[in-house]
């Protein structure tokens, strides 16, 4: 029986659609419709496609994840190579690259286009009519493997493209890469069911491609950026890379958003600078940048070596892994008591920075990783996070390798340990009577987002308690000039400086104070939160637990230790000195105009569309935010229109954020008051 016509375009049309709201929700992270109308439009396609069988084809959306294991997967020949890239380290090596891109082309203003360098694998997907046919890895360079049932799984990645004027058949390259929030969750996924866990995000998105069985690779979390092409009919290509780049993401490929224009060596390096301090806060790991000679006709007039591209070169960062020695093993008490074993290191460089301590988290997982003093280990640094050992290298432990026990009784001053509801927790019970604690409270206290206190290290808190010059922290502003001066590595100087520090200190906010008493699972925006809603420590130093539980994310836990810690006499006692020493903050203003984008400088360049730069200017003021008229480093955002000048080359040079219009008026309107309410009421509810 024919299919009905009918039947053929709506299952077009929801293939369409649904496309679409992929491309929204994959590629743009826009999407338009709900999850639940998403599902429905799926539901649909899939109730048609399987009463009529013969209208399934491999690129519809239902068949990311339908092809069945395989036995292995096919070779597949790259009609052009799948090259590699030569290696920058130096800012030398970047000046030497271009002076060999200068002399070859006989040009002195050179334009590169530059693009991350993604931690992942290289892939090739060919699109013939604008329909995925098949994707491989780069293998050699000139033979890979079919993947394509694989790739096929990966959401971003189009099965049809998107608009209107691809070539009839071209090739996409670019990098399978697994983002770094998914990498966390599969190792948290498979340590709970008892899987092996993947050391970093690329062995787990080369483990994730390599799978024989798709529907393996289907629930693993891979994305992809494009980063140039293979084939691709030479008539058709645009004048440059970065043209190439934004043609691509029209057509729904997607490309990574942290690329960019910049002018010669200096221009990259700029970039590079920018890229690498932005490193640890994007979402994916990157192990370098990549600068590539942004014209296509320059490009082939420079060409290749046997290895790679004479119009490219890979920068790379300091890498997020090394190997060193476990020297001993410690167990450091937290502030709250939790006991932590920290593995003592050889020093080694890591992502830029000299490591000599690694945390291993807790007992079980140190028991899990099986660390033992002598052991050589994998650390890693990546993120904002402290440097961990991600595995023992076992060919190499020594013979005697010790491990050391949990212990039953605090190291710092002997009191029983105990174990947390939790079970994986061990904690201290000796509170401000263990030397640790107290210790740690002492330096929380002292910290920027808290009193502030500069130059109260940890050394000099050491020789405080040591020499009983303090027992608390209100004893802190009790300190003389004359006994700071006799302190091991302190002077005259010094000893002023921290005195006036502690005099400037006095001067805080309700919500730092409340902060810096350290009063468990108080954060600083649980702080905030009781800020505002007592406006008054001795209000909120009355509240029962039922009425703090009325707070927005104050639970019954938090809630119960808030109360606690004010029916401690210790803690009366120290508030009370505290506040005679001259401790003081204003009372909280509930209606004061909020100025979010206090300490903010901008400078506008170029002609914005929707107002004159004298009413961004004011928006901007009015919302606690300072317009000045040149770029420097201190400069916050550039905010570029039409026809930007030289402001913003001098932005992307010192690496300033820049905003276009609507990113500007995206942040005006979070930024304004109506906003805040906004998110303040949904919060409650
Ligand atoms: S361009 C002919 N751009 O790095 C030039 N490669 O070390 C082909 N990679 O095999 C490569 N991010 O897997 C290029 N933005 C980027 C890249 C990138 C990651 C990988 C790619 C390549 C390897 C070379």
């Amino acid at each position: 029986m024919a299919v009905p016509d009918e039947i053929k375009r709506r299952v077009e049309a929801l293939r369409r659609e649904i496309d679409y709201h992929n491309w929204r929700y994959y590629v743009l992270d826009q999407p338009v419709i709900s999850d639940a109308e998403y599902d429905a439009l799926m539901a649909e396609l899939q109730r048609l496609e399987q009463r009529y069988p013969e209208l399934v084809t491999p690129d519809s959306p239902t068949q990311r994840v339908g092809a069945p294991p395989s036995e292995a997967f096919a070779p597949v020949r790259h009609e052009v190579p799948m090259l590699s890239l030569d290696n920058a380290f130096t800012d030398e090596d970047v000046h030497d690259f271009e002076r060999r891109v200068k002399e070859r082309l006989g040009e002195e203003k050179i334009d590169y286009a530059t693009e991350p360098k993604l931690d992942g694998l290289a892939v090739s997907i060919l699109y013939e009519n604008g329909r995925l046919v098949r994707a491989a890895t780069r293998g050699d360079g000139y033979t890979g493997e079919d993947i394509t049932a694989n790739v096929r799984t990966i959401r971003s990645i189009p099965l049809r493209l998107q608009g209107s004027g691809w070539p009839d058949r071209f090739e996409a390259r670019g990098e399978v890469f697994m983002p770094i929030e998914g990498f966390r969750q599969l190792n948290q996924w498979a340590e709970r069911h008892g899987e092996k866990t993947f050391a970093n995000p690329r062995n787990a998105a080369a483990g994730s491609l390599r799978q024989l069985d798709p529907r393996i690779t289907a629930r693993r979390p891979l994305d992809f950026f494009c980063y140039g092409f293979g084939v691709f009919p030479q008539d058709r290509l645009p004048a440059t890379h970065h043209e190439m780049l934004e043609t691509f993401l029209a057509w729904g490929i997607p490309v990574a958003p942290e690329r960019s224009v910049v002018r010669g060596a200096e221009g990259c390096l700029a970039y590079y600078r920018q890229m690498l301090e932005k490193r640890d806060t994007l979402p994916y790991e990157t192990d370098g940048v990549v600068y590539k000679v942004d014209r296509f006709d320059w490009q082939r007039r420079l060409g290749f070596t046997a290895r790679a591209p004479r119009w490219a070169i890979a920068h790379k960062f300091p890498a997020h892994e090394a190997t060193t020695i476990v020297e001993d093993i410690e167990i450091q008490v937290g502030r709250t008591g939790i006991l932590t074993p920290v593995a003592k290191l050889k020093p080694v460089q890591v992502g830029g920075v000299t490591v000599s301590s690694a945390s291993l988290h807790n007992f079980a997982e140190m028991k899990r990783k099986d660390v033992r003093i002598g052991d050589t280990v994998i650390v890693r640094r990546a993120g904002d996070v402290i440097p961990e050992v991600v595995k023992v290298i076992g060919e190499k432990r020594p013979s005697g390798a010790r491990t050391i026990a949990p212990p039953t009784r605090c190291p710092a001053c002997g009191s029983e340990v105990v174990e947390d509801p939790g079970g994986t927790l061990l904690r201290c019970s000796g509170g401000l009577f263990c030397p640790a604690q107290l210790k740690a409270g002492i330096k929380h206290f002292a910290s920027r987002r808290a009193m502030d206190i500069d130059g109260l290290g940890e050394k000099l808190i050491d020789q405080l308690l040591e020499k009983g010059l303090i027992k608390d922290v209100a004893d802190l502003y009790r300190l003389t000039v004359d006994q700071l001066e006799k302190l091991e590595r302190m002077g005259l100087k010094s000893a002023r400086n921290l005195v006036e520090a502690l005099e400037k200190s006095k001067h805080t906010t309700l919500a730092r104070f409340l902060y810096a008493l350290g009063i468990r699972e108080v954060g600083e925006v649980t702080a905030q939160i009781l800020a505002d809603h007592f406006r008054s420590l001795e209000k909120l130093m009355a509240a029962s637990e039922l009425e703090l539980e009325q707070l927005p994310g104050i639970g019954p836990i938090v809630a119960r230790h808030i109360v606690a810690f004010f029916r401690q006499p210790h803690n009366l006692d120290v508030i009370e000195r505290l506040r005679r020493a001259g401790v003081h903050w204003e009372t909280p203003q509930v209606d004061a105009t909020p100025r979010p984008l206090e300490g903010k400088t901008f400078v506008f360049t170029g002609s914005l569309s929707s107002m004159s730069r004298e009413e961004a200017k004011s928006r901007v003021e009015a919302l606690g935010g300072k317009v000045t008229n040149s770029v420097s480093k201190k400069t916050d955002y550039v905010v570029a229109g039409e026809k930007p000048g030289s402001k913003f080359d001098k932005a992307m040079k010192l690496g300033v954020d820049v905003l276009d219009e609507e990113q500007f008026l995206d942040l005006l309107q979070q930024s304004s008051p109506s906003w805040t309410n906004l998110q303040e009421t949904e919060h409650r509810d």
